[in-house]
């Protein structure tokens, strides 16, 4: 497989250091960060997501199919039950996949917000509903909102909780005691696998798969990358490795933001897939660097008068799609007030899409930042499936050189205990109360504005 390339020639922008000082600098830490993520066994908390390509899909081709019956499917999750779905579908599906004639159209239910939440049932009230609840801890209130709306209405309307899939942790939570407890299906979100990282198991690709995803191919993808950053020990030629390295040293550089700017529509949501994985992988402990989603060419448009001019303080990635798939070619000119734009005869918009990425590329290594470039042959399901185990991957390795757990996630827990507590959650009081503390601390200096 040679569908994905890393060019590093740029990506030092104004630091002292090369490629060689950069080994020296990090290859002993990032060497042994891989022997760590290599050598934990994969049943340890937070590890299981490096066996998520050898997994069997028959469970999963078995559950799309059964959703390929319904007419909708609403998905309720936030966070990595939900972004990696976000992703996949924007990436492999028609931009306007539930305006075609396609089936089961698919809603995916994460924000909560009532009118989204009765806009969706609006459109689907009239047909059979499938409702998937994703959620590894089985307990998030924006989850659990939704699902027991949905599932009201849907039990109003003479519909049952066999029209219900849950996937959810093996053992622990609320939506493994309903699963035990009533007719609803239930699949496992690995005990090992963190919600971030779960893109690759029952949590991204069960919905993704009744959408005509192919599931085996997204492993396979992942797979191939796994072979190539888990095994090859030699710096220079593993890219995750250089990658983890450049990001430990513009971090230490006073480069505290990570920018990952595709050029392609389509891949709007893996740039906020990327920023969930790393931000909530790495932001601990003082340290981390804000990861920044852009999107070529609106941000050109949009951010790269700071990206070039601005402060010193980024990294950049930038993606490239080499085919966009079928080309949208430009007619010749056959208006007189229009000749200015002859220059544009016979031009493809994606060919021109991909000319834009060299030029911001270009002006933001002119403008002495630093910037690595990504070009991927086209979308497809190995690609992807690569592309997200790469980034996966590269985080666990960056976390480990930081000496962070890449797998936790306190920060978000602390957010969720308070909800619960101001939602009036059993055993949760304290939590409400210190939100009250705090709260009045932000509101004790206040301006009414009108
Ligand atoms: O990566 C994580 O652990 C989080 O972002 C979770 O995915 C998110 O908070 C949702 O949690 P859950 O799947 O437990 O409902």
């Amino acid at each position: 497989m040679n569908k994905v390339s890393f060019s590093f020639g740029a990506a030092f922008g104004k630091s002292a250091l090369d490629s060689c000082a950069l080994r020296a600098k990090y290859e002993a830490s990032a060497l042994e960060a891989q022997r760590w993520i290599n050598e934990t066994s994969f049943d340890t908390e937070g590890h299981g997501w490096m066996a998520l390509p050898d997994c069997s899909t028959a469970q999963v081709t078995e559950t799309a199919e059964w959703l390929r019956g319904y007419d909708s499917v609403i998905q309720v999750g936030i966070g990595g039950s939900a972004l990696g779905n976000l992703m996949l579908n924007q990436a492999l599906l028609d931009g306007f996949y539930n305006e075609t004639e396609a089936k089961p159209k698919f809603y995916l239910a994460d924000n909560p917000d009532p009118d989204k939440t009765r806009s969706i049932w609006e459109r689907v009230k009239g047909g059979r509903v499938a409702l998937v609840g994703v959620s590894k801890s089985g307990s998030t209130a924006e989850t659990m909102t939704q699902f027991l709306w949905y599932r009201d209405e849907m039990l109003k309307k003479g519909q049952s909780d066999k029209d219900i899939l849950v996937i959810t942790d093996p053992e622990k939570g609320i939506f493994r005691a309903f699963a035990k407890d009533s007719d609803c299906r239930v699949m496992e979100l690995p005990a090992s696998v963190g919600g971030r990282y779960s893109v690759l198991c029952p949590a991204g690709l069960v919905t993704a798969a009744a959408l005509g995803i192919d599931a085996a191919a997204l492993l396979r993808g992942a797979a191939a990358m796994r072979e190539l950053v888990s095994k090859e020990t030699d710096f220079a030629k593993n890219p995750a490795m250089r990658l983890a390295a450049l990001h430990m040293m513009h971090a230490d550089e006073r480069r505290p933001m990570s920018v990952l700017m595709p050029y392609s529509s389509k891949m709007a949501y893996f740039a906020e897939w990327y920023a969930q994985l790393w931000a909530e992988s790495l932001g601990k402990q003082g340290l981390g660097t804000t990861p920044v989603r852009a999107l070529g060419s609106i941000d050109q448009h949009s951010q790269v008068q700071l990206y070039t001019e601005g402060p010193d303080d980024k990294f950049f990635t930038l993606i490239s799609l080499k085919d966009h798939g079928p080309e949208a070619v430009v007619p010749n000119i056959d208006h007189e007030a229009l000749k200015p734009l002859e220059y544009l005869n016979g031009q493809g918009i994606g060919a021109m899409l991909n000319l834009e990425a060299k030029s911001t590329a270009a002006a933001i290594v002119k403008s002495g930042h630093p910037l690595m470039w990504i070009e991927l042959e086209k979308l497809d399901e190995e690609t992807v499936g690569a592309l997200v185990f790469f980034y996966e991957y590269l985080t666990a390795l960056t976390g480990r050189m930081m000496g962070i757990n890449p797998f936790d996630q306190p920060g978000v827990e602390q957010g969720k205990k308070y909800t619960y507590g101001l939602m009036g959650r059993a055993g949760y009081e304290k939590d409400a109360e210190e939100v009250g503390e705090w709260f009045g601390k932000i509101a004790a200096d206040k301006v009414e504005a009108f």
